[in-house]
């Protein structure tokens, strides 16, 4: 299953980064927004860095212009039809994803792969929206995509064993590392990382600790290279808040209550770096 054409849908901080390993790595890249402006504005980080890496010595001018030049903008969901794996990088919404995905099963050629890069809702239930479950996945990239070496791929209850095949190829010549994972609430990466962080919210929540203090300990003793509230702010407290909520449902433990100091940072709109206040004030 060869893949030569990839249709990115959110030109945002995920669906920018992998738009741009992706045209790194070779790919013809078609960059889906609902808007211009928003295609715009993720056009313009992918510019930038790439020319941090030509001004590193990464990358020739020469090098960069090509990569450029393997992107096409797309403002209508249609452009899909050309692609040989879509990966989806829209809102953390299922009704929203299902949505999508009903509408590239009728879009996309019969061979397409359907890749979502949700952090934890169900790749299962995306795909039964679909007619071609066993072409749906989970490709979770790391934040930020560029500079992570992860990519969690996530196999639904359908996935074919060609298609994990084909994905797990396609994310070594990306120069990441893929590692499998089934489709529980999620998966591995936030089933483990967003308790720790939801644990530390609730330690600054009880005044157990300075938020700096909390980061210091994490950081100085355990090698993080952020603390865990700053990595809140990095992730966005809403996708951090939304995350806790599909563990707490999925499982139905009280163990993934979400912190209620969560709750109201989200309420108040301080959502962390992308709003310039979270935990801290950027
Ligand atoms: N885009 C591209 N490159 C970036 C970048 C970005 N947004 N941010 C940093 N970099 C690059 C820098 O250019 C720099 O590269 P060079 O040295 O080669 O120029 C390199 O990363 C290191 O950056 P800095 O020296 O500025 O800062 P740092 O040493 O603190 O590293 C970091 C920054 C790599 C982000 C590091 O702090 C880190 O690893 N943080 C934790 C990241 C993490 O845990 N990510 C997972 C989040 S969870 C997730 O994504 C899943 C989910 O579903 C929620």
């Amino acid at each position: 299953m060869a893949i030569e054409h990839v249709f990115i849908i959110g030109a945002g901080q995920m669906g920018g980064g992998i738009a741009q390993v992706c045209a790194q790595a070779g790919y013809q890249v078609t960059l889906h927004e609902i808007k211009e402006e928003a295609y715009n504005r993720g056009f313009a980080v992918i510019t930038k860095n790439l020319s941090r890496n030509v001004e590193k010595g990464r990358m020739t001018e020469e090098e960069k212009q090509e990569v450029l030049g393997r992107f096409t903008q797309s403002l209508d969901l249609q452009n899909a039809k050309h692609a040989d794996l879509v990966i989806e990088a829209a809102v953390e919404n299922m009704e929203v994803k299902t949505s999508i995905f009903a509408q590239l099963d009728e879009i996309t050629p019969e061979h397409t792969i359907l890749a979502t890069n949700t952090s934890s809702l169900p790749i299962t239930e995306i795909g039964a929206a679909t007619k071609r479950p066993e072409k749906v996945i989970g490709m979770h990239f790391m934040n930020p995509v560029p500079v992570m070496q992860l990519v969690e791929i996530i196999r639904g209850l359908a996935t074919d064993d060609t298609v994990y095949e084909a994905v797990e190829e396609m994310t070594r010549r990306l120069g990441k590392t893929p590692v499998e994972v089934n489709d529980y609430p999620g998966f591995v990466a936030n089933r483990v990382l967003m308790p720790m962080i939801n644990e530390a919210i609730f330690t600054l929540y009880e005044g157990v600790a300075t938020k700096e203090a909390i980061d210091d300990v994490m950081k100085m003793g355990m090698n993080h290279p952020m603390g865990p509230l700053q990595l809140a702010d990095f992730i966005g407290l809403d996708t951090c808040l939304y995350i806790m909520e599909t563990l707490y449902e999925g499982f139905g433990d009280s163990k993934y209550r979400p912190c209620p100091l969560l709750r109201k940072y989200v309420k108040a709109g301080w959502l962390g770096k992308k709003t310039d206040r979270g935990f801290y004030t950027y």
